[in-house]
């Protein structure tokens, strides 16, 4: 027969244990027998000593006189007991923490006296240790989410706390912070920076450090400013660009073209490797809007547009050859004239002598350097050149054109000025023309489209078939050739049923 009698050193009260991590602990339980048992203090009477775990069937720890103690599998190697029955357990681990309890069984006691032994707590505390984190490195694309995670084991539980640039996330930059995690819905360039994923606990702190770069587009920091030069000077148009990455190449466009497809151009410019446009030795071809765009391949790329003016005296662009002017009407001759500063006059000359409209009846030069001639006779005839001057000066005269009078049309079988039609019939306007060269005739109807059909055939005629109410108003013989367009309107009126009717009544009535 045993007896069982369990002693403790605070019957009833549990006591608690802290330890850290990796280390070891002493769990207390004393061999003082109670005062009834006490009475024989030098021998401790025969006894076990029970370590128990509460949620293991099986004591840790058995040791029993002077055998070895048997020691649970998860226990082995770690366990021990000192002054007695104190449990010492090394190699502390999160997993040890938990209740505990210790047992001491006398073997034939005299009293039985049954009482559950001394519960302690074994509290682990362990510092922080990273279970996760973000790279150190991250890149993020301009308008992607983004989630960087951070966790941490420890005892007690650790905090996280994420900074940026030494600063705290503060709740209303967009950036969610939950349960250690990082996240934003959509990245803006200014979130790039150093983020700090800082976990700590009473037992310590750890630290770690990510680095984030949004990827986008480059931004533009020196847009090229609008330029206004003199001829053969050199033009520096400047373009910087900021971008991550920072693989950059800058195109420049010239009203849309790159200056590298320009003939005028190609040959002449330069982009460097920062940006800058250099045009040099410049020409008056040259002025325009430039655009400069700077591309690293990333979404789309910005664009900065400046516009070049280039200053030069007056010149006069290309002069056709011949000039063909309508015989016995107003006619024209222009002076294509280029000129910034703005053309200040234009001087002609008639057959290599200097051109005095004054001495012409019924002849003006225009503000813009072109000749009114108001009846195109034989006077007109010549060779001519004319010179634009600004307050630069004049680049100097054009080439000559030869003036050439041509018979502008003339109506050999006009329309007559008004038809009258039954509907349904068909009608035919005639509309004959002559002159040098052979003039085109068009016929057109005044007022909105006629939707029903007409034909113009090979003489000019306009044929309308078959008639209908829409054909009905103002019709126009427009014959055009180089020199004029001269023009005959006409009615047309067409007869609907009812007025048929009438009609045939009134002769019937006859
Ligand atoms: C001994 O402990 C058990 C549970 O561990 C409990 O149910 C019982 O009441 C306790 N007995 C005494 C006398 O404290
Ligand atoms: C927070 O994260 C821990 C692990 O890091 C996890 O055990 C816990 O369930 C998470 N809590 C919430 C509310 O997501
Ligand atoms: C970043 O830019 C966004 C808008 O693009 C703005 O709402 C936010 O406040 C900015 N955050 C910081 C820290 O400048
Ligand atoms: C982090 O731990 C160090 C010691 O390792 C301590 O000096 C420091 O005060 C702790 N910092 C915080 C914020 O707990
Ligand atoms: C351009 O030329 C004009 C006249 O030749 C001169 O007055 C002016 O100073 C020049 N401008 C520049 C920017 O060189
Ligand atoms: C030049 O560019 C500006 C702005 O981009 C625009 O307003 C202007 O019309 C352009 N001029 C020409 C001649 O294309
Ligand atoms: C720059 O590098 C990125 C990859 O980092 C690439 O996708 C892109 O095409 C490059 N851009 C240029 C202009 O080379
Ligand atoms: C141009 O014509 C103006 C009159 O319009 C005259 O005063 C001037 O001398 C002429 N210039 C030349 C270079 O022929
Ligand atoms: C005459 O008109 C036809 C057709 O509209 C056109 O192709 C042709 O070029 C014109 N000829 C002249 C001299 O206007």
């Amino acid at each position: 027969l045993i007896w069982v009698i369990v002693i403790s050193v605070s019957q009833g009260e549990a006591s608690l244990v802290r330890a850290r991590e990796g280390g070891s602990a002493e769990l207390s339980c004393s061999l003082t027998p109670s005062a009834k048992e006490a009475t024989t203090p030098n021998l401790f009477p025969l006894h076990v000593v029970e370590w128990v775990r509460l949620g293991y069937n099986v004591p840790i720890l058995i040791k029993f006189g002077v055998y070895a103690p048997r020691v649970h599998p998860n226990y082995k190697g770690r366990v021990s007991l000192t002054q007695g029955a104190s449990l010492l357990v090394d190699r502390l681990t999160l997993e040890d923490e938990g209740w505990f309890e210790c047992r001491i069984l006398l073997l034939d006691s005299a009293k039985d006296d049954f009482r559950n032994g001394t519960w302690t707590f074994l509290s682990i505390t362990a510092p922080p240790v990273f279970i996760k984190t973000p790279p150190t490195f991250v890149e993020v694309l301009l308008g992607d989410s983004l989630t960087l995670s951070c966790g941490a084991h420890g005892n007690p539980r650790p905090t996280v706390v994420w900074h940026k640039d030494d600063s705290q996330i503060e709740r209303h930059e967009k950036i969610k912070v939950l349960n250690g995690t990082l996240s934003l819905a959509s990245v803006t360039r200014n979130i790039s920076g150093v983020y700090k994923c800082h976990v700590s606990n009473t037992e310590g702190n750890l630290t770690h450090y990510t680095q984030l770069q949004v990827k986008g587009p480059p931004i533009i920091i020196i847009s090229p400013e609008d330029t206004t030069l003199n001829m053969s000077q050199d033009a520096v148009l400047q373009c910087q660009a900021d971008a991550y990455p920072s693989n950059l190449t800058y195109e420049w466009l010239k009203q849309g073209q790159n200056v590298y497809h320009i003939e005028s151009l190609k040959s002449r410019v330069k982009v460097l490797v920062d940006g800058t446009l250099l045009i040099p030795n410049l020409i008056p071809e040259d002025a325009g809007n430039y655009t400069c765009i700077p591309t690293n391949g990333i979404l789309a790329p910005p664009s900065a547009s400046a516009h070049l003016k280039v200053k030069h005296p007056a010149r006069v662009g290309r002069m056709s050859r011949e000039t063909y002017l309508p015989a016995g009407m107003e006619g024209v001759l222009v002076c294509p004239v280029q000129a910034d500063p703005p053309m200040l006059y234009v001087n002609w000359t008639k057959d290599g002598n200097e051109l005095n409209p004054d001495n012409f009846p019924g002849w003006i030069v225009n503000s813009e350097g072109s000749v009114f001639i108001t009846t195109a006779n034989d006077n007109a005839v010549g060779m001519y050149t004319c010179t634009a001057y600004n307050s630069y000066g004049t680049m100097g005269r054009s080439e000559p054109t030869r003036v050439i009078l041509k018979d502008p049309p003339n109506f050999k079988v006009p329309p007559r000025p008004e038809y009258l039609q039954e509907v349904g019939r068909e009608l035919m306007i005639p509309c004959e023309a002559t002159g040098d060269p052979t003039p085109n005739v068009t016929w057109s109807k005044i007022g909105p489209t006629p939707r029903s059909q007409y034909t113009v055939l090979a003489n000019g005629s306009l044929l309308l078939q078959p008639l209908s109410k829409d054909h009905q108003g103002g019709w126009e013989c427009l014959a055009t050739n180089r020199v004029a367009t001269v023009s005959a309107g006409t009615v047309v009126m067409v007869l609907g049923e009812w007025a048929k009717l009438t009609f045939a009544n009134k002769y019937n009535n006859i």
